[in-house]
C-alpha cells in the first residue's frame, strides 16, 4: 500500500470542499501540500444542481438586512437553529459574496448592472442571488473548478473514495482512499481532514440529489466516532418533476414559485390556502406536507404546478434550464400544468461542527451540507445551503491559518491493524446485486421514514434495514465505489431511523404523526459510536 503526508486533505468537491481549497491554498501555511479527494470527476456533486439561487444579504440591497434574514431563517428552524451561527453566517455573507466575484463567479445582473435579487419560500424580501437563470449551482461549481485546476499547488485525486478515517488517542490521524478504477488503496496521514461530502438525498425512493449523496461523510465520521447531530432532520423539497428518469428526480425550482407559481390539482383548484396563510410561500416542509396530503387523499402520484400565469419571457429568460427540461418531457410551463411531488433534498442532521468546522475529534473538520452547524434548525430556508458551504469554507481556512498543521509521522499499531482488514487477501468477497439492494433500502427509508412517520413506520424501518443489513457481508474491504456507498446508506439510514424513533415530537421536518404537538423544550438530538443510542443534549 502507498502512504502519503499532506498538510490539509479536503475530501469532497462540491461548493464547500472547492471553496475550502482555494482558501487555503491562499491562506495557509502548507508545508506538505493540499490534497483534494473526489469520488467522482471533480464538479461532479449536488452543488452542481443548485437551482434556485444563494442568499447574499448584500450591502448594497437597501430593502434588506442581517437582522431580516436572521429572522426568517430562525422562524425556519422551527426553534433548533442556533441564534450565533445564523448571524455569523448572514453577516459574513456580503463578504464571501464579494470574494467569489473575484473568483470568476457571475451572478445575474440587471440591465444597470445591479446584482438581481429573487424570492422563496419565507423570505421576507428579495435576497437571492442567482446565476445562469436557474443553473447557480453549476455557475459557481465551473468557476471554483476552474481555479482549482488552474492551481498547481491544489493536488486532485478524481475517481477515489474516502472509506475510513484513522483515528487513535481521540485524533484523527488520517484517512485510507480507495481507487475505484485502479482498485488501489493509499493511507494519508494528515493533521486536518475536512470532510466536505454533501447529503444523504440517495437514501430516498424519490430524491432531487443525484448518485453520489449516499451519506459517506456521515458513515465516516459515525465510525470514527464523531458527535452526531439531529440526524432525524431530512428535508423533502415540495416540488420534483414527477417523471422519473434515472437516479433522481429533477428539481422545479422553488423560486418559480417565488416568481409566482400556483399549486392546484388536476383540475386547477388551487389548496395551499386550506394549509397555511403564506400559501405557496410558506416554509418548505408546510408545503411539502400539504402537497403529499392533497396526494394521499386523491390517491394521486402528484399535483401540479401552474406557471402560466408568468409572462411567457420572463420564465423561459428566468428558467431556461426548468423550461427546457419540462419540454423534453413534452410540458412546455409557459401553457401546461408541471406534474410535480415531494422529494429528499437536504439533510439538516450531520456531523456537529462549531463554526470553525471542527468536529468533537482533534484533526477532523466538517464543512457543508455534511455538517450540521445550527443554522438550519430543523428546516432549512431556502438558498441557505450555498451560503452555509462558502461562509464554513472561508471560516474553517481561517482557523486553520492559526495553528500548526504537523503531520503525525508515525503509524500506530491500532491504525495498522484497521489498515490490515483492508488489504487482508485472504478475505474472499462474492459479488452482490448492490442495485436492487439499493432500491430496496430507498423503498424502505421513502415508505417508513419518510414526511410522515409514527414509531410503527419507524421499527418496521428498522427491522427491514436489519434484515437487508444481513444480506450484506461487508463489514471493511468492499469489492467497489457502489459496495462501500451502500455500506455508507445502510449506516445512515440507521442512525436517522433511530434518531427518528427518539424524538417524540413534531418538529421542522420530522413531523410524528403519533405526537403532533412541538414541546416547549427545544433540544438537539446527539448520537455516538460510544453511546449507540441517541442521547438528547440542551
Ligand atoms: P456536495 O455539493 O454534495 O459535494 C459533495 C462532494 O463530496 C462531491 O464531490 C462528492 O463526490 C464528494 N464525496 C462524497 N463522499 C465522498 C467520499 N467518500 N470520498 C470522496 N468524495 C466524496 N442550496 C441552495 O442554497 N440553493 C439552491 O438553489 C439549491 N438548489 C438545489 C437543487 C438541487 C437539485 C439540489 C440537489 C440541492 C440544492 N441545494 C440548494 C442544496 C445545495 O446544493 C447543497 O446543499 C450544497 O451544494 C452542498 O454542497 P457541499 O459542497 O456540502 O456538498
Ligand atoms: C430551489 O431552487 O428550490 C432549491 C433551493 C434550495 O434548496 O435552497
Amino acid at each position: 500500500m502507498k502512504y502519503s503526508n499532506y498538510s490539509t486533505v479536503i475530501i469532497g468537491s462540491g461548493i464547500a470542499g472547492l471553496y475550502a481549497a482555494l482558501k487555503i491554498e491562499q491562506q495557509v501555511n502548507l508545508p506538505d501540500g493540499l490534497l483534494l479527494i473526489t469520488k467522482s470527476k471533480l464538479g461532479e456533486s449536488n452543488s452542481r444542481y443548485a437551482q434556485g439561487g444563494m442568499v447574499g444579504v448584500m450591502k448594497e440591497n437597501k430593502s434588506d438586512s442581517t437582522a431580516s434574514h436572521i429572522s426568517d431563517t430562525i422562524k425556519a428552524g422551527a426553534g433548533l437553529s442556533e441564534f450565533n451561527t445564523v448571524k455569523y453566517i448572514s453577516e459574513h455573507s456580503d463578504a464571501v459574496i464579494k470574494d467569489l466575484l473575484k473568483f470568476g463567479v457571475e451572478f445575474d445582473r440587471d440591465e444597470n448592472n445591479n446584482l438581481c435579487f429573487t424570492k422563496e419560500a419565507a423570505h421576507s424580501v428579495r435576497r437571492i442571488l442567482h446565476s445562469g437563470g436557474d443553473a447557480t449551482g453549476k455557475m459557481i461549481e465551473q468557476a471554483l473548478c476552474k481555479k482549482v485546476r488552474e492551481n498547481e499547488n491544489i493536488e486532485v485525486y478524481e475517481e477515489t473514495d474516502a472509506v475510513e478515517l484513522l483515528v487513535s488517542s481521540d485524533r484523527c490521524k488520517g484517512v485510507l482512499i480507495f481507487n475505484d478504477e485502479t482498485q488501489e488503496y493509499e493511507t494519508i496521514y494528515s493533521p486536518a481532514i475536512i470532510l466536505a461530502t454533501g447529503g444523504i438525498g440517495q437514501l430516498y425512493k424519490y430524491t432531487t440529489n443525484p448518485a453520489g449523496a449516499t451519506g459517506d461523510g456521515l458513515a465516516l465520521a459515525y465510525n470514527a466516532g464523531a458527535v452526531m447531530q439531529d440526524l432525524e432532520f431530512v428535508q423533502f423539497h415540495p416540488t420534483a418533476l414527477a417523471i422519473d428518469c434515472g437516479e433522481n428526480r429533477f428539481l422545479i425550482s422553488e423560486a418559480v414559485r417565488g416568481e409566482g407559481a400556483k399549486l392546484c390539482d388536476g383540475d386547477g383548484v388551487e389548496f395551499m390556502s386550506k394549509y397555511d396563510e403564506r400559501k405557496e410561500l410558506a416554509p418548505r416542509d408546510i408545503v411539502t406536507r400539504a402537497i403529499f396530503s392533497e396526494m394521499k387523499k386523491n390517491n394521486v402520484d402528484n399535483v401540479y404546478l401552474n406557471a402560466t400565469c408568468i409572462d411567457a419571457k420572463k420564465l423561459a429568460k428566468r428558467f431556461p434550464n426548468i423550461s427546457q427540461k419540462c419540454m423534453e418531457n413534452g410540458i412546455d410551463i409557459a401553457h401546461d400544468f408541471i406534474p410535480v411531488a415531494p422529494a429528499a433534498h437536504y439533510y439538516m442532521g450531520g456531523i456537529k461542527t462549531n463554526l470553525k468546522g471542527e468536529t468533537s475529534i482533534e484533526g477532523l473538520y466538517a464543512i457543508g451540507e455534511a455538517a450540521s452547524t445550527g443554522l438550519h434548525g430543523g428546516n432549512r430556508l431556502a438558498s441557505n445551503s450555498l451560503l452555509e458551504c462558502v461562509v464554513c469554507a472561508y471560516s474553517a481556512a481561517e482557523y486553520l491559518k492559526s495553528i500548526e498543521l504537523k503531520t503525525p509521522k508515525q503509524i500506530d499499531e491500532s491504525i495498522k491493524s484497521l489498515l490490515d482488514k483492508y488489504t487482508d487477501e485472504d478475505v474472499i468477497l462474492e459479488e452482490l446485486d448492490i442495485p436492487s439492494l439499493k432500491k430496496e433500502l430507498q423503498e424502505i427509508m421513502w415508505s417508513y421514514a419518510g414526511i410522515f412517520r409514527d414509531e410503527k413506520s419507524l421499527l418496521t424501518a428498522l427491522n427491514k434495514i436489519n434484515k437487508l443489513k444481513s444480506e450484506f457481508p461487508r463489514n471493511y474491504k468492499c469489492l467497489s465505489r457502489e459496495e462501500y456507498e451502500f455500506k455508507n446508506m445502510l449506516l445512515a439510514s440507521l442512525l436517522i431511523v433511530n434518531s427518528a424513533l427518539m424524538r417524540k415530537e413534531s418538529r421542522g421536518a420530522h413531523c410524528r404523526t403519533d405526537y403532533p404537538d412541538t414541546k416547549e423544550e427545544c433540544i438537539h438530538s446527539c448520537i455516538t459510536k460510544k453511546e449507540g443510542v441517541p442521547d438528547f443534549v440542551k
